[in-house]
């Protein structure tokens, strides 16, 4: 399935629920969001359902994400269902990892491959202070268990300005060799993230030079996605960089989302795309959903306009879209 820019789409990220238990000062306001009903989120079999229909029209890879994915019960079920897919290559879930010890095992067994864990500060009262709860312990072990079982592990760091800028030396020693990627994400300023400041790539890699020397581009590796990974001398594993804001990476996204309330979005900025769940909820067929996905999908818009001012930036906050 291509877009209106020739453009193949072959990644669905998909966000189970718009709750989380923690509350990242760029992802959502202090006092939460105004939740979903139960009613709006879609169900875990409409999800299925539609994760069915993609994956017919080209979608290789699924990402779960949420807010946290891991609060939605029978998560373990869709993975292992998505796991049946034909052509379905590789199913990754995004979480914060706080609720992630003990569940690696089932999660793994039911099909998952590839985890993405946020981990933003190694810090207990920066920690605590970023994302208002005191679980970075619960985080290291979840991330302990997701490399003892195997899994592929990603750490996704958002460096800020006076935040955690003083310990992503030590977070990117989180790497470990042919296992666990360290990622460090430029913030995008999309609703709360406004106020804070984030990090260029461009520093973090010279800063990260100056600890753990030349950085050595990999060019073959993982060129699919939107980071551009190291390798340091002083360390055992990859470090990737991602650079939403200095070097949009637009021009090559494949990917489409699915929020939780059933909501095809085509961009991770723009409110462009369509409501699937009406259809689905009022008897449309496999068919006709398909032809209302390959016609909306020509609609995708070339990229995003971050920091340019323009007015048509979505009202969704970063926890109801699930990065
Ligand atoms: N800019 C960049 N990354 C963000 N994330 C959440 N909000 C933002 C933002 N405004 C990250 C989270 C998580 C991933 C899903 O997206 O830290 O790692
Ligand atoms: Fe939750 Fe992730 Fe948002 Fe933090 S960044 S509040 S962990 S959804």
């Amino acid at each position: 399935m291509k877009d209106g820019y020739g453009r193949e789409l072959d990644y669905l990220r998909i966000s189970l629920t718009d709750k989380c238990n923690l509350r990242c000062g760029y992802c959502m306001p202090p006092a939460g969001v105004p939740l979903l009903s139960h009613r709006e989120i879609l169900t875990l079999e409409e999800v299925f359902r539609l994760s069915r229909i993609f994956v017919s029209l080209g979608i290789k890879k699924i990402r779960l994400t949420g807010g946290e994915p891991l609060i939605r019960k029978n998560l373990v079920w869709l993975i292992r269902m998505l796991s049946g897919l034909p052509g379905l290559e590789t199913i990754a879930l995004t979480t914060n990892g706080s609720l992630l010890c003990g569940r690696v095992g089932e999660l793994k067994e039911a099909g998952l491959s590839r985890i993405n864990i946020s981990i933003d500060s190694l810090r207990e009262e920066v920690f605590q202070r970023l994302t208002g709860k005191d679980l970075l312990c619960d985080v290291l072990q979840g991330i302990r268990e997701a490399e003892e079982e195997g899994l592929y592990v990603k750490l996704n760091c958002v460096p800020i300005r006076g935040i955690n800028e003083g310990e992503l030396i030590d977070i990117a020693r989180l790497s470990k060799h042919g296992r666990t990627d360290v990622r460090f994400i430029e913030l995008m300023p999309i609703g709360c993230a406004s106020k804070y400041e984030g990090i260029p790539s461009e520093e973090i890699k010279r800063r990260l030079e100056e600890a753990y020397g030349r950085a050595e581009p990999l060019t073959g590796y993982e060129k699919a996605g939107p980071a551009e990974y190291y390798r340091y001398p002083g360390l055992a594993g990859r470090i990737g960089l991602i650079s939403p804001m200095s070097h949009p990476f637009c021009k090559d996204c494949g990917r489409l989302r699915l929020t939780a309330e059933g909501y095809l979005k085509l961009c991770l900025e723009k409110e462009e795309g369509i409501d699937l769940r009406s259809p689905v909820r009022g008897g449309a067929s496999d068919g006709e959903l398909r032809e209302m996905i390959m016609e909306a999908v020509k609609k995708k818009p070339l990229g995003h306009s971050f920091g340019s001012g323009a007015l048509d930036t979505d009202k969704r906050r970063m926890v109801q879209i699930g990065g």
